[in-house]
């Protein structure tokens, strides 16, 4: 099968499409043909290595795994023995390592929404399993509660607004301004263009916010942060080669100690329960993924390069 390899660590010119041989099928885990891939910033960082922290699991001089990618869709080709909720012929999607003709995966792993493209589905796992288990899980989100996303138009963003609102808060996005009406038309109540107007200077109090962008200090945050209210940290900006986005997230949380508000940082769970759960929304058609651009497999580099620019609107996918 073609997949992409990486064995050294580096830029996304480090990328080769080589042949390789498809991988047999576990007990319990099914073969995906996949169909379509999506890109996220966790695939750059395992493929640059940094923040170098992050080595300790990933390999110290080299990658331990050659493979990328993490989101993808595609057709179920063969189930392991101990598999009984897939048959060959069925329509998936899921996380695991994606940018190959191929993958095996075990519970990452559910049933393709009907109404959805294999490009559409593939857009879809991490980036709305981010969003949903930020609002839901750590951001304990009620209906009529008013909720900030900063970071509202990209990949994370987008599902945020839209599952925020179906889950009945009123929403407020922050984004620049060419993704204004973006941002408006997935449902968001309000939008603050950040680059017109300062929102933490702004009198609305929120009792969510989350922060996907991580473009701003605690104590901007907490203005604009009712006594009681969550800060759930989703992502922060690239920091310094060692530490990477960590250093944001550990400053804000020491900085937040003595406060009355709660800040929260989490890694997204990939599992089959909440894929379901987007499924359903999906299907309902209450969440639509928004893609921003379309690769071809090899044209791998070409996507991330883009991706790694912080400025996509919604989703970059890659047909595979
Ligand atoms: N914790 C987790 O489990 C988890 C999971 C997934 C992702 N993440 C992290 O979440 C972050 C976002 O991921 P993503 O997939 O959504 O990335 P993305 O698709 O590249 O989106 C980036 C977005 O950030 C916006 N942005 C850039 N600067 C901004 C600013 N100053 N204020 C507000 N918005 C700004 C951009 O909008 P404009 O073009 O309008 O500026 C763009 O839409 C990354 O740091 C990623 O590592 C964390």
């Amino acid at each position: 099968m073609r997949a992409i390899i990486h064995t050294t660590y580096g830029s996304p010119d480090v990328l080769e499409l080589q042949e390789i041989e498809k991988p047999d099928v576990p007990d319990d885990e099914v073969l995906v043909r996949v169909q379509a891939a999506s890109v996220n910033p966790v695939d750059l960082y395992s493929l640059t290595g940094t923040p170098y922290l992050a080595r300790i699991l990933g390999g110290l001089r080299r990658p331990k795994s050659s493979n990328l990618g993490v989101d993808f869709a595609g057709t179920v080709e063969e189930v392991g023995r101990n598999v009984t909720q897939f048959r060959p012929g069925d329509e998936v999607f899921g996380r695991s390592g994606a940018f190959a003709e191929y993958v095996c995966v075990r519970d990452a792993v559910a049933p393709k929404p009907t109404n959805l493209t294999m490009e559409q589905a593939a857009a879809v796992p991490v980036a709305a399993l981010t969003a949903l288990q930020g609002l839901r899980d750590h951001g304990q989100i009620q209906p009529g509660r008013n909720v900030l996303i900063n970071g509202a138009s990209g990949g994370v963003g987008t599902f945020a607004v839209q599952i925020a609102k179906a889950l009945g808060a009123e929403v407020t996005g922050v984004c620049s301004t060419r993704n204004v009406d973006l941002v408006r038309s997935l449902g968001a109540d309000h939008v603050i263009d950040y680059t017109r107007e300062e929102f933490t200077r702004n009198e609305q109090r929120y009792d969510l916010m989350l922060d996907v962008a991580g473009s701003r200090s605690w104590s901007e945050c907490r203005r604009v942060l009712d006594p009681q209210a969550t800060l759930v940290i989703v992502g922060a900006p690239k920091g310094s080669r060692l530490l990477g986005p960590l250093s944001h997230i550990v400053g804000v949380r020491l900085a937040a100690v003595r406060s009355s508000q709660k800040v929260v940082f989490f890694m997204a769970k990939p599992n089959r329960a909440d894929l379901m759960v987007l499924g359903e929304l999906l299907e309902d058609g209450k969440v639509t993924p928004v893609i921003d651009r379309r690769y071809a497999l090899s044209e791998i580099a070409d996507a991330l390069r883009y991706l790694g620019e912080g400025h996509a609107r919604g989703k970059i996918v890659l047909t595979v």
